[in-house]
């Protein structure tokens, strides 16, 4: 008998198949080959939210959830967090290699030289209402980028794609930027390209025209570490939304405004949002036995807490704890980081979240620092989708080069009605 391989006999037909099977994994498309007849469609695999599909294959980024290990191109989490920057992550995302000096310079000049957007844009950006969410502003504003770099959609021209991680990476903060500014009515603050990526980000939202005006370095440091630990996490939902729409050849700035769509629900990037309004509901220590039994009656979600991967705790989540001191030192202690905390020493003895294996993951201290630093919890959000920009991109680009992929299309059962004859509006009941 072989040994990479899987055999399945089908119990209707007697019939036995035997499939290869490499990295662990079956091809979807042999079960076809599992009949009754030959007019018969062949077996599909039926899996609602891809629990257990592989959708790709990838170089990008490990995780194995069981262990509570992340890794981006093999170098774990955590030193990266400690020694890196964020632009240099985004560099090895993309090109799947830690840049030498000259070329670090090189992709940061080129980056932050495309902070500028076109006039048209924050002309478009002022029409948003007053109180516009700003990730709605966001993705409206990063598919309106396609229609201002119409070269954008020559996907299959590596110097035009390389053009367009440049452009989308620069700009991204300055679209945040500008949704801030305008969503509580000050003018844009235009880049600076002296300061760093995310020092530029605090300074272009910040900047009041103050004589002595300084980015605290504190505080910049921790939102390039958020950004890093936010850069790049596998097939998530936004991610897959990159590739699903980027697999139709349309051109990175739609796919990626599909992208942050996506991450703006309450399950995934929005979560930071929610957890901060979870936070603040809850009050008080005291409130969190009444609000952990609500949960565990299946009223509500502990938002921050529970992945789809991790089945242990997020090591994300561990570094962000170590943030949250940091920055807290500089803005004085946030009184819902002594909730979030109570909430988990709680939540993590409680056999409820133990049995079903719930941790808190990268969302649960993300917006206690966010909004510690100022940033209004709409804005965190956004915050993260910059942070997650350079996995959409190096995803992308994986996928465009990837022989193995095709138009992304999966399958349905279909359970309703068979053919049947239409019926005049009179003989309706
Ligand atoms: N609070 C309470 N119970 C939970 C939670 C939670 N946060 N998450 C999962 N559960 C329970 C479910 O009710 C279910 O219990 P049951 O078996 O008794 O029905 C069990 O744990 C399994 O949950 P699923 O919903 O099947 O897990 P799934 O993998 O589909 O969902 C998700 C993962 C969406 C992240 C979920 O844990 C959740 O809703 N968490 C809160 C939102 C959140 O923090 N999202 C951010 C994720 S990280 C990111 O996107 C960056």
């Amino acid at each position: 008998m072989k040994e990479n391989t899987l055999t399945i006999t089908d119990n209707r037909t007697n019939i036995t198949y035997e499939f290869s099977i490499e990295n662990n994994t079956i091809n979807a498309l042999d079960l076809r080959q599992i009949k009754v007849d030959k007019d018969d469609f062949g077996i599909m695999s039926y899996d609602p939210g891809y629990t257990n599909t592989a959708a790709c294959s990838s170089k990008i980024t490990f995780v194995d959830g069981d262990k509570g290990v992340l890794m981006y191109r093999g170098y774990p989490i955590e030193q990266l967090a400690e020694h890196s920057t964020f632009l240099e992550v985004a560099y090895l995302l993309i090109y799947g290699e830690l840049p030498n000096k000259e070329s670090l310079e090189h992709w940061e000049e080129r980056v932050m030289h495309h902070t500028y957007i076109h006039e048209n844009l924050a002309k478009l950006m002022q029409t948003f209402r007053y109180d516009a969410h700003p990730m709605g502003m966001l993705i409206g504003t990063i598919a309106a980028m396609s229609t201002l770099h119409p070269d954008a959609k020559d996907i299959h021209n590596p110097v035009s794609r390389q053009k367009q991680i440049w452009r989308l990476l620069g700009k991204l903060p300055t679209v945040a930027a500008f949704t801030y500014r305008r969503r509580i009515g000050r003018p844009y603050n235009y880049p600076d390209s002296s300061l760093s990526y995310t020092e530029n980000l605090i300074y272009m939202m910040d900047y009041m025209n103050q004589g002595n005006y300084q980015v605290n370095p504190i505080l910049a440091k921790a939102l390039d570490t958020l950004f890093i630990l936010h850069a790049d996490h596998g097939q998530n939902c936004s991610t897959s939304v990159m590739r699903n729409i980027g697999s139709s050849y349309a051109d990175p700035c739609s796919a990626m405004a599909g992208a942050a769509a996506a991450l703006y629900g309450p399950l995934h990037g929005g979560a930071n949002e929610a957890v901060l309004r979870m936070l603040t509901e809850i009050d008080k220590v005291d409130n969190i036995p009444g609000y952990i039994k609500q949960v565990k009656d299946g009223k509500l979600r502990l938002m921050g807490f529970g992945h789809r991967v991790y089945k242990n705790y997020d090591p994300r989540a561990r570094i962000i704890k170590d943030i949250a001191e940091k920055v807290l030192e500089v803005t004085g202690r946030n009184p819902l980081l002594d909730i979030a905390l109570e909430l988990e020493r709680i939540a993590l003895e409680d056999d409820y979240f133990i049995s079903r294996r719930l941790y808190p993951n990268v969302d649960f201290y993300s917006g206690i620092i966010y909004q510690a630093m100022g940033f209004p919890v709409d804005m965190f959000p956004v915050l993260f989708a910059l942070g997650r920009a350079p996995g959409w991109l190096a995803q992308w680009l994986e996928l465009i080069d990837d022989t193995d992929q095709r138009i992304a299309r999966p399958r349905q059962v279909y359970t309703g009605q068979m053919k049947r004859n239409y019926v005049s509006l009179e003989q309706r009941n």
